[in-house]
């Protein structure tokens, strides 16, 4: 029998409301409590759970908006056939109470051979791969609901606005924004900061004022500062790092002056995995008048995040970096603070009324969406969010942490490896570099084994270079990804710097 544990909607809102430390990792003791609870079945040999009547007992259905014609997803009925069995991950390994088997049978491509070796996919903070709820999502939006979005005009258009609103509204439930008004659709987290920088920051900027970043930031939360920088005469200020990786915060606090304007902060470093602290750093901000953008582009796949127990003023991020479609994120923003932000861009929907002389604006979102939008790629990110809820973040945090503590352990073992980025809180990442290889050969050595990985800058040089690096090869973890994959990433890395060809 299959039991359908699709969550009802406000389940997914309350999944984040049981966690009073929803911004960050779970702390200490809640990840020891969470891990002991999923150590008995992690132990090889242990039989997997059983459901009732003796199958497979960890099923769940993530919603495909809307369900009514759409073919509801049972997780694990699809199985991988084009996979050997001792391909797949063992059914010992659990994301809460979810094999991680039925979990990597909901991502096709998991399935795929590269080089003739069976895909092992370690570059998820480049992007994620699909669940199938989410290319259904996309299929079923061209199939049934294609229009443009202006509701009331015909039934296709009324499908089309729903498809959209909805999906907005599971991403506001999904980082606890209190009104889907303040989920703005833009193409990722790159067009997210350069709008806050543009429609919000510029207008309040005098040469000489100060915007302050940290040097753990990916070029797309600099260059659009260094952008209105040049624009306005404004400076940057940088927060400094430590020699792991870890904000250092006093010399945070110390770079507020009066000329203080704007911070803005990488939640989860790209290049390292450092979780920064930003609940304390937007606290000191605010304590300072100051107002704080989140780059949420490497943390919300990986960690509960709630923008109201954060306190943040805005949040982006990019949906293809959390299972959704690429060209497709949002910018969250407090509803009082999107009233203030003028336009980014101008053009069609986002206006009330146009005459020659002046124009009227529509209020925030459709403020900042001007032009028809990515409303697939909005249907197929709602669809990633529920999905990924209906697994449970604290889960996915839990089990990924264990994954990335496995990963750390062994990858620490390969001689000559060194591991850069070693944050007390880490996300994902593990960044390294090995001893007389270059690591575009390294790289390409774990191409052909199959083994995907990002080899490179990763697009933040300073703080690589703070390391007195110009790149890294980067493993990046994600819930699908399992031990076994660690093993044979560390197996491959202990050949090469064995000197095996
Ligand atoms: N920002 C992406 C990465 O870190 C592209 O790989």
């Amino acid at each position: 029998m299959i039991t359908d544990r699709t969550p009802a909607p406000n389940q997914f809102h309350n999944e984040l409301e049981l966690d009073p430390k929803a911004y960050g990792l779970p702390g200490a003791e809640e990840l020891a409590a969470l891990l002991a609870a999923l150590h008995p079945d992690c132990a090889p040999g242990t039989a997997p759970r059983q459901g009732p009547d003796g199958s497979g007992g960890d099923v769940y259905a993530p919603r495909v908006v809307p369900q009514t014609a759409s073919v509801a997803h049972v997780p694990g009925t699809a199985g991988l056939p084009q996979i050997p069995a001792a391909w797949q991950a063992p059914s010992f390994a659990r994301v809460g109470n979810l094999s991680v088997e039925a979990l990597r049978a909901d991502f096709p491509i998991l399935g795929e051979e590269v080089n003739g070796r069976r895909l092992v996919w370690l570059d998820n903070a480049a992007t994620t791969q699909k669940p199938r709820p989410v290319i259904e999502r996309l299929e079923y939006y061209y199939r049934h609901e294609n229009s443009n979005v202006h509701r009331g005009a015909h039934t296709l258009a009324q499908r089309a606005t729903d498809a959209y609103e909805s999906a907005r509204a599971a991403i506001a439930r999904f980082i606890g924004a209190p009104d889907s008004a303040e989920v703005v659709f833009v193409r990722g987290a790159t067009e997210g900061i350069n709008l806050v920088a543009q429609g919000y920051v510029k207008q309040f900027l005098r040469p000489g004022d100060e915007i302050i970043l940290t040097m753990l930031e990916h070029h797309a939360n600099i260059v659009p500062w260094q952008l209105l920088a040049e624009e306005t005469g404004a400076v940057l200020r940088v927060a400094p790092i430590d020699a792991d990786g870890q904000i250092i915060l006093s010399g945070y606090a110390d770079l507020f002056t009066p000329r203080t304007r704007f911070v803005s902060a990488s939640h989860v470093s790209n290049a390292l995995g450092t979780v920064a602290p930003v609940a304390e750093m937007i606290a000191l901000a605010h304590g300072h008048g100051v107002r704080v953008c989140i780059d949420g582009a490497q943390s919300v796949s990986h960690l509960p995040v709630d923008v109201r127990a954060l306190d943040a003023d805005f949040f982006v991020f990019s949906g293809h970096k959390i299972y959704g479609p690429t060209g497709i994120g949002i910018v969250y923003g407090k509803s009082e603070l999107l009233e203030a932000a003028r336009p980014y861009q101008g053009g069609g929907n986002m206006i009330a009324d146009v005459t020659f002389a002046e124009t009227v604006y529509r209020k925030a979102p459709a403020k900042f969406e001007a032009g028809t939008g990515n409303i697939a790629g909005a249907a197929g990110l709602g669809a990633a969010v529920e999905y990924i809820s209906a697994i449970g973040m604290r889960h996915i945090a839990a089990y990924e942490q264990d994954l990335l503590a496995y990963g750390t352990r062994a990858l620490s073992a390969v001689p000559g490896l060194r591991l850069i980025g070693t944050a007390a809180h880490k996300a994902s990442v593990l960044s390294f570099i090995l001893n007389g290889h270059a690591i575009e050969d390294v790289g390409r050595r774990l191409s052909a084994a199959g083994i995907a990985v990002r080899a490179g800058h990763h697009c933040a040089q300073p703080v690589l270079r703070h390391f007195g690096l110009e790149g890294t090869v980067r493993p990046s973890l994600a819930f699908y990804n399992t031990r076994e994959e660690v093993d044979l990433l560390t197996d491959v890395l202990s050949d090469i710097a064995g000197g095996k060809t």
